[in-house]
Parts: structure tokens; C-alpha cells; sequence
């Protein structure tokens, strides 16, 4: 079979006539394979395999390219980068690899092609193109792996256990391409995750947090961690989640699974955000939930202050898996701790102040929040999951109202402090801050309108509560 028509791109040309310069060998291999089998859109990373210096070739390339852009050489790996237009295009030259037990860092020795496709992780990323003039856009696929592509399988090129044990990032890499491709693991792959699922603490959580976010990003991230969970990766990944698991009952009253729960929600929302740390904050939104559960005669399972202590177990998350701590992190805490806002507005008619309310503590996230609050509907019950998703509608369109209205997001009080101070001639003290209280109160309460004029007249009416004299 012939993949010319993949390598239109004048820069195939160009590594192939680099290549022939050199007498030596190349071939584009891997993800850029894979996704041109699948008609996944075109790839941004190219990696070309020579058998030969992979960092002489990156430089010839460079060399024979009008811009004549700068190679990136990585040594320690015997890797060299360039950039053409928007593509990253990595060379490496063909290894032979061992490992030994504790490392992921490889023996690295000189290899020819099959040695190569040997060490890669799955069949479908083992494919190659030649680029040689004489065989150009053949293709080399010892393992079958279009094959697979076409079965819709992940499996290794070697024993299981050699290719995860050898690099046990893998076995994350193996559950990602799982639910981006919609795919199955073969089943002695997936035993033998199971088997060697110990070896991912080895693994940086930097490189987990990859494949993670990479899960998350997908259409339906649900298989990724129930694979996750099924193979017992998720246990050392993310303990938090699977604590989340089971049903207990007592005196004859259950609560819901919340992992299975989670996974719905996670699922919900990825249907209407592509915001991965919204994706996030939906995965993690009941993580609290294990640590506060308790069991009571008269009202059954309760989990009060799931949502402090969730946000709290964010930052801990986070910070365990060397995530960022900034931005990001406090918007995943904020929708955690206020997620059951917005449903007990949408079990109810939603009065105004408590729209405003609303408003007022989620600020610009009230949209994000919204989003979330409409995933964690997983309700059986058609009847509730209608009546939910209305009110929702009316919530949303309150928050419009209310927000042409009263502009109570990032509320900034229409009554200053220096006007409080300069009026009673105070100087900063406690009283200041109880007539701001209480103008935002009556604004939030809608007792008055959120202008300047109904503040002032309430600021001379609560000074005078205070005994505060108005200076003459
Ligand atoms: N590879 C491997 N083992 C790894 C990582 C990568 O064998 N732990 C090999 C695979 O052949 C893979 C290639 O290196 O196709 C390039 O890796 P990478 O760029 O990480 O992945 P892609 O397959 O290109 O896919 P994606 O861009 O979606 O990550």
C-alpha cells in the first residue's frame, strides 16, 4: 500500500532529498501515521525516524530550507527540533532501548528501523512511511497496526508487560487513546495494566497530569476513568475519586454512587464546555463528599459541608499532582464550593435577591457555574429532570434581568467609604464597614434600587442607629 497522498506536504521532499544527501535512510512515524490513517485532521507534530544521527539530519533539513530555522538539540535524548510554518517536526535517530526496573530512563543503543518500531508503545503508533526516493510513501507495518486502526484495538507491539513495565506511562497513554479514539484495549493489554499498575508511581505527576487533562479533553471522558478505576490505575492517581465509590445502606436507606455519579456529570458537561477546568471542577465537584458522609436516623445520609471541605481538598489535589497553583486552581475551588448553589434555586421558583445573591458570590463565573450545576442533573426520574432543567432556564434568564437591572456582578458599593467617613467625620473605624454591610444587604435583599442616591439616604439612616452625627 502507497501513502504518497499523505506526504503532500513540500516538506516531506525535503527531509527525503536531506536524507539522501546524508546516505542515509528516514521515515515519518507515528502519531502523524496514525492520524492520517484515521483522517483525524492534520497533525502539528511530525516525528521523523532516521537510521542514522537524527540531529544530523534535523540540521541538513534546516540547512536545505529557504528561512533556514534553528534546530533545537535535545542531547541527553539524541533528539533535534525544528519548526516549519506551524509544525513541529522532531528526528530521531532509530534506538534500540532496554530498561531496567527503576527508571523510565532507557539503555539506549543504535538501532535499525524494526528495533525502533519494536520500542514504541502501540501498534498503531509503529506504522512508518519510507521517505526514500525509490520507495517513497510506502508504508512498513510489522505488527499489523492498520489492522487495528481498523478494529478499532489498542495493543503493543511486544509482550504486554515488557512494553509497560518498560515505560509505565504507557499504561495512561494506553486508557487516553482508549477514549479519544473510542477505542478497546485487547485484553491481555488490559491485564497486564492491572498486573503492573503499581509501576505508575515511577512516572512524574507532570506527565500523568497529561494524559489527564488529555482524558478530560475528550468527547466522553467517562471511559477513560472507568478504565482508569477498572485496571486500579485511578487509585494512585486520584484516590479522591474512588473513595467516591459504593452504595451504603442502613435501616433500608441508600445514597447514590457518587463515582458513577461524578462520571455522568463529567460526561453532561462535556457536551456543552470544552473549558478543561471547568471539566475539572465537574470532576471533582463531590470529592468532599466522602469525608463528611454520615448516616442519621431521622433524615438518612447527609453530607453537610461537602462543598468547604471539597474546595479545601482541591488545593491538596492540585498541589500533589504539581498542578498550577494559581488562577485556574481557585476558579476549580470556587465551582466546587458554591456547585450546590444553583440547584436548590432550581428545586424551588427562585425569588429575585436570591438570583442576586447568586449573582453577587459567583461574579463572572455565574455562566461557568450555571453550566456545571445543569450536568450534575442525572436524575432517572423524567419528570424532576424536566422540572430541573426548566427552572434552570428561569434562573438563567433572572440572571439576565437582574443583571441589566441591579449590575450586581464585581458589585462595587454605590456608596464609598471616604463619603461614609467624610459625611460622620470618622476616621477609619468599625461603623464604616456596618453601613456598607447594610447597604449591600438592602441592595442584595432589593430593599433599594443599587444607585447612589437610595444608598446615601439609607447610609444617614443607619449612621443615625449608630449615634453617628452628620458633619455640619
Ligand atoms: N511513544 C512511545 N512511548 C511513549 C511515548 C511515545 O512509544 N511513552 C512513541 C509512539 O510511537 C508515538 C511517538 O512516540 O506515536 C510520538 O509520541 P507523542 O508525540 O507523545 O504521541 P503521538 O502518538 O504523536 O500522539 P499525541 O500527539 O496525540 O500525543
Amino acid at each position: 500500500m502507497n501513502y504518497k497522498q499523505a506526504l503532500k506536504n513540500p516538506i516531506f521532499k525535503i527531509i527525503s532529498k536531506s536524507a539522501k544527501e546524508l546516505q542515509l535512510d528516514a521515515y515519518v512515524i507515528g502519531g502523524f501515521v496514525r492520524d492520517y490513517i484515521l483522517q483525524r485532521g492534520t497533525a502539528k507534530d511530525i516525528d521523523i525516524v532516521a537510521i542514522g544521527s537524527g540531529i544530523e539530519l534535523a540540521k541538513q533539513v534546516a540547512k536545505n530550507l529557504p528561512n533556514n530555522p534553528k534546530v533545537q538539540v535535545f542531547k541527553t535524548y539524541g533528539t533535534a527540533m525544528l519548526r516549519f510554518e506551524d509544525i513541529e517536526i522532531e528526528f530521531v535517530g532509530a534506538r534500540k532501548e532496554s530498561y531496567n526496573e527503576d527508571s523510565r530512563n532507557p539503555i539506549v543503543e543504535n538501532g535499525t528501523l524494526e528495533d525502533d518500531q519494536n520500542r514504541r508503545d502501540f501498534t498503531i503508533n509503529a506504522l512508518a512511511l519510507d521517505l526514500s526516493e525509490d520507495n517513497y510513501g510506502n508504508i512498513l507495518d510489522p505488527f499489523n497496526g492498520i489492522q487495528d486502526l481498523k478494529e478499532a484495538i489498542i495493543r503493543t507491539p511486544l509482550n504486554p508487560d515488557i512494553t509497560y513495565s518498560d515505560d509505565p506511562l504507557r499504561m495512561m497513554r494506553a486508557i487516553r487513546f482508549a477514549t479519544q479514539l473510542n477505542f478497546k484495549i485487547e485484553e491481555e493489554s488490559l491485564k497486564s495494566i492491572s498486573k503492573n499498575k503499581e509501576r505508575i508511581k515511577i512516572i512524574t505527576n507532570e506527565r500523568i497530569v497529561v494524559e489527564l487533562n488529555k482524558i478530560l479533553e475528550s468527547s466522553k471522558p467517562s471511559i477513560g476513568f472507568l478504565l482508569l478505576e477498572e485496571t486500579g490505575l485511578l487509585e494512585y492517581i486520584l484516590p479522591e475519586l474512588t473513595a467516591l465509590k459504593g452504595i451504603d445502606e442502613v435501616e433500608g436507606q441508600k445514597h447514590k454512587d457518587n463515582f458513577y455519579h461524578t462520571l455522568e456529570v463529567v460526561d453532561n458537561i462535556s457536551k456543552n464546555t470544552d473549558n478543561l477546568w471547568l471539566r475539572w471542577a465537574a470532576l471533582l465537584h463531590d470529592i468532599g463528599k466522602a469525608p463528611t458522609k454520615k448516616f442519621h436516623k431521622k433524615i438518612g445520609w447527609t453530607f453537610h459541608g461537602h462543598e468547604f471541605k471539597g474546595s479545601k481538598m482541591v488545593y491538596h489535589l492540585f498541589k500533589r499532582l504539581k498542578m498550577p497553583l494559581n488562577d485556574k486552581m481557585k476558579f476549580v475551588q470556587k465551582m466546587v464550593y458554591m456547585s450546590s448553589r444553583p440547584i436548590v434555586l432550581a428545586e424551588d421558583m427562585a425569588t429575585d435577591s436570591a438570583v442576586r445573591r447568586l449573582v453577587f458570590d459567583a461574579g463572572d463565573y455565574v455562566e461557568d457555574l450555571m453550566t456545571l450545576c445543569e450536568a450534575d442533573i442525572t436524575t432517572k426520574n423524567p419528570k424532576k429532570f424536566k422540572k430541573y432543567h426548566n427552572n434552570f432556564k428561569i434562573v438563567r434568564n433572572k440572571i439576565i434581568e437582574v443583571e441589566e437591572r441591579d449590575h450586581i456582578r464585581n458589585f462595587q458599593p454605590p456608596v464609598s467609604g471616604e463619603i461614609i467617613m467624610e459625611t460622620f467625620n470618622l476616621k477609619p473605624c468599625r461603623e464604616i464597614g456596618t453601613i456598607k454591610e447594610a447597604i449591600k444587604e438592602a441592595i442584595l435583599e432589593g430593599d433599594i434600587p443599587n444607585d447612589f442616591e437610595a444608598a446615601y439616604q439609607l447610609m444617614l439612616k443607619e449612621g443615625e442607629k449608630l449615634g453617628l452625627k452628620v458633619k455640619k
